[in-house]
């Protein structure tokens, strides 16, 4: 009998294989850097938890179901599911399922894409993990624009550099001309907007809006850019106002965005790195100068490097943890200031995707030198970030 089982299993699987190679097709062939919405939105809506790339199939949670121990899953990929729910079970088929009437899958506890888990397959369980991907010719998924494909170190970006970057707003402040945009975020699902905690303190989802897909603020059609009303705000349960600890925060859009050249999701960082010494960009429209209200109508970025985590520490009379990391020129003059809190600070991967590895948290002023700024360690937070966007649907 269970060498029957086995035997019908391996067919299951080649079925599985071959409807699998089938379907992808059309998708292998569609092109991130279309300016075209409309034709992208069917293919880009499907890939809303990414994870696409010849190797890898779609990292989804789909139809509810029972696992292993009676433990609450969800229909899931193979690849996908970290714990070995196949091997020495006797009743193997009773774990198996079938995902969108196509493909084969199985039923994966929910709970294991939450506790504790490190490494890699952690990041198969993330809404866009940037080493997801092997494939360098693969053009789809998270981290990739239509410009800036390669570090640009002048200091105001081009349009459609960073279709990641969203600014929240006031829209009463907005209409009167007295604020532009309060912070920055990026976009990692179409649904979901990372930023900083501090934030969001006393501010309400209907008192602002967050616009997606906007470059020049002095400029009404450079991009099509697109506003929308915030659903929910979910800050860090455990962010600390007095010392910005834990300064990070979901935003939820009250309805889904649709990917384009202009709209489009970063990629989150890989676990177990701590990007020490890399170069890296920090974007947003926040101050030019510290203490002058000083506001970019243009989207501003500046090539920097993270700072050796000792020589932070030794900077601050404040507590530096290792949840921040800490980034600016060690010559001074090159920093994030304020207003771009909540914008993410990034990397490039060398699979050439873009990642997010911090949330602009606080500094001293602004480009002093020997005090950098201060960003929230985003790869500490991604159990946190998949509890509060694609396990929480
Ligand atoms: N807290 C500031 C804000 O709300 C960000 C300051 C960043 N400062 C720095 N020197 N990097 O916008």
């Amino acid at each position: 009998m269970p060498v029957l089982i086995h035997y019908w299993f391996v067919i299951l699987l080649t079925f599985a294989y071959f409807c699998d190679t089938l379907v992808l097709r059309p998708e292998q062939a569609d092109s991130v850097i279309s300016n075209d919405e409309d034709v992208n939105r069917g293919h880009i809506r499907r890939k809303r938890f990414l994870g696409l790339s010849r190797k890898f199939k779609l990292n989804k949670r789909y139809q509810e179901c029972i696992g292993p121990g009676d433990a609450k899953g969800h229909c899931k990929h193979l690849t996908f599911c970290p714990i070995d729910v196949l091997t020495g079970t006797r009743a193997t088929l009773e774990y198996l399922c079938v995902i969108e009437k196509t493909f084969v899958g199985v039923c994966c506890p929910d709970d294991v894409a939450l506790s504790g888990m490190v490494g890699s397959q952690l990041i198969m369980d993330l809404p866009a993990g940037g080493d997801d991907y092997g494939d360098q010719n693969n053009i789809t998924g998270c981290g990739l624009s239509a410009e800036g494909r390669t570090m640009n170190s002048k200091q105001s970006s081009r349009v459609q550099e960073w279709p990641w970057l969203a600014a929240f707003y006031h829209p009463e402040d907005y209409e009167q001309r007295s604020e532009q945009q309060f912070c920055g975020g990026a976009v990692i699902t179409d649904n979901h907007i990372l930023s900083a905690a501090h934030c969001f303190q006393g501010e309400s989802p209907q008192n602002i809006k967050v616009r997606l897909g906007e470059y020049d603020f002095s400029k009404s059609n450079e991009t099509r850019f697109r506003d929308y009303d915030v659903a929910e705000i979910i800050n860090h349960e455990n962010f600390d106002y007095s010392t910005y600890e834990n300064d990070i925060a979901i935003v939820r859009l009250a309805e889904p965005t649709s990917f384009n050249s202009y709209i489009w999701p970063i990629c989150l960082p890989p676990t177990g790195v701590n990007f020490e010494d890399e170069t890296v960009v920090v974007a947003g429209w926040g101050y030019k100068k510290y203490g002058v209200a000083s506001f970019s109508e243009m989207l501003l970025q500046v090539s920097i490097p993270v700072w050796n985590q000792q020589k932070c520490v030794d900077s601050f009379l404040q507590r530096i943890t290792e949840y921040n990391i800490c980034a600016a020129a060690y010559e001074g003059g090159k920093d994030s200031c304020q207003g771009d809190s909540g914008g993410p600070l990034m990397y490039q991967l060398p699979n050439g995707r873009w990642v997010t590895i911090g949330v602009v948290s606080w500094g001293l002023e602004c480009g002093n030198v020997g005090s950098p700024g201060i960003y929230t360690r985003v790869n500490r937070y991604l159990p946190w970030i998949i509890k509060n966007t694609i396990a929480k649907t």
